[in-house]
């Protein structure tokens, strides 16, 4: 068979730098040429190859019905006749926003963008517009986007890469940006505008909030007058209809979303109380702005997605989660090795180690185990038998709602071959 995802991905290299518009895509943790997508259906993605994989990428985490859902789609079609961009307000947008407002309780107003990274990086101008102060908190191995003043420190891509942050990024822009290890509550000043967190720490693998971080970081923040923020790219409508304030009880002053609202398109979201969020202009001095903002297909598909999903549903996959979890623990023990699938909610980590070891709690933990060599044939063992993870250790599964029983088992069978594999490398 013609190598096809190698003729596009050599086409790719020559007019788009490393052959991809995201750098987690590019395979360069774990090696070897990326599949080359055409299209997904539910729990699976064919490639241009017509090899169909079970797919526990779901566009990392933006889907969160499986690919293409039938009413999505159709939500789409219908929008996409009426016009995709005004510059003016649309009824689409409203109704995205009243439904997210409607299920997170104090969130009383968001602002719609573009993509998860405007959402952080104008909550944390809006944090520090609103306190007058400078200084943000960030946790090491969470990761919020590419915005300049978070990109230190951060998990996902930047850790597969293996770079402390980013070229091109000053010192500046930096330095009011404070590292903290995640679950240790650091110990603030009048200085610090706001303290932002992954509730549960999804882009360093899987990483839940020990007891009593979350409260504890309220706490904080109360005592000498920041804002909490969480940014809820990932876990927004995905831990639980109404994200991790409901699931930990525990209440910011503004949040983050991205992902599960657009549906599988471009969008983000920030939001607050009706008291913080006058400070954003047009009300208020902080400036924030957006030509595609709200865009009418986006707030259609998120809003459809939201509307087809009710609390039993999430219930429901949270407790397939937990078994699939226990399971894929047993499958690479099976084959001689250790792991640990911390499952927070739906959402699900790995890890693999040739010795026993206890689910780590912070960046530093992760590291010791997503760079012990085992991911990369591990996960070249599970795409041969057509099963996509994420390429990089860092990452986590999505098993969205289009996952079948059927599916989490023959992953779980995959999965005992493939660390068989990775432990014989
Ligand atoms: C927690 C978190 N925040 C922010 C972002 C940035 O979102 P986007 O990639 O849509 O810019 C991501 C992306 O993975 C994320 O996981």
């Amino acid at each position: 068979m013609t190598n096809l995802n190698q003729a596009w991905f050599d086409r790719a290299q020559a007019v788009i730098p490393g052959g991809v518009d995201s750098p987690v895509r590019s395979f360069r943790s774990v090696g070897g040429t990326p599949y080359t997508v055409v299209r997904g259906l539910g729990a699976y993605v064919e490639d241009v190859e017509g090899t169909r994989y079970l797919d526990f990428v779901q566009s990392y985490g933006a889907s969160l019905l499986g690919h293409a859902h039938p009413e999505v789609v159709e939500v789409l079609r219908e929008a996409v006749t009426q016009g995709t961009t005004f510059g003016a307000p649309t009824p689409g947008e409203v109704l995205l926003a009243e439904a997210m407002t409607q299920r997170v309780t104090g969130l009383e107003q968001v602002r719609l963008v573009s993509s998860g990274t405007e959402a952080v990086m104008s909550a944390v101008r809006l944090a520090r517009g609103a306190t007058r102060r400078d200084k943000i908190v960030k946790f090491d191995g969470c990761y919020h986007g590419h915005s300049d003043a978070l990109l230190v420190a951060g998990g996902s891509g930047v850790a597969q890469m293996g770079l402390p942050g980013s070229a091109g990024v000053t010192a500046g822009a930096v330095g009011d940006t404070i590292v903290a290890p995640y679950n240790v509550v650091p110990r603030l000043d009048e200085t610090v505008a706001a303290v932002l967190v992954e509730p549960v720490a999804a882009n360093m693998n899987l990483v839940a909030p020990t007891e009593g971080f979350l409260a504890g970081l309220r706490a904080e923040c109360d005592r000498v007058g920041a804002l909490l923020i969480f940014d809820e790219v990932i876990t927004g409508f995905r831990l639980d209809l109404a994200g991790a304030e409901q699931y930990f009880g525990v209440t910011p002053d503004l949040w983050c979303f991205g992902k599960v609202i657009g549906g599988g398109l471009p969008v983000g979201a920030f939001g607050g109380s009706r008291r913080v969020l006058s400070s954003l202009a047009p009300l208020g001095p902080v400036y924030q702005a957006g030509t595609l903002s709200g865009n009418p297909l986006a707030t259609a598909a998120g809003a459809k997605v939201l509307s087809l999903v009710a609390p039993a549903d999430y219930d429901a996959l949270a407790a397939r989660v937990a078994s699939f979890a226990a399971r894929l623990t047993e499958a690479v023990e099976s084959a001689g090795l250790y792991a640990a699938a911390p499952a927070e909610g739906p959402l699900l980590g790995l890890f693999l180690a040739r010795e026993p070891f206890a689910a780590p709690a912070n960046f530093d933990e992760v590291k010791v185990l997503c760079e012990n060599g085992l991911y990369r044939p591990f996960f070249h063992a599970m795409l041969e038998r057509k099963v996509a993870l994420a390429p990089g250790a860092y990452e986590i599964l999505f098993v969205s709602m289009a996952h079948s029983d059927s599916d989490l088992d023959y992953a779980v069978e995959m999965v005992a071959q493939a660390a068989k594999v990775a432990a014989r490398s």
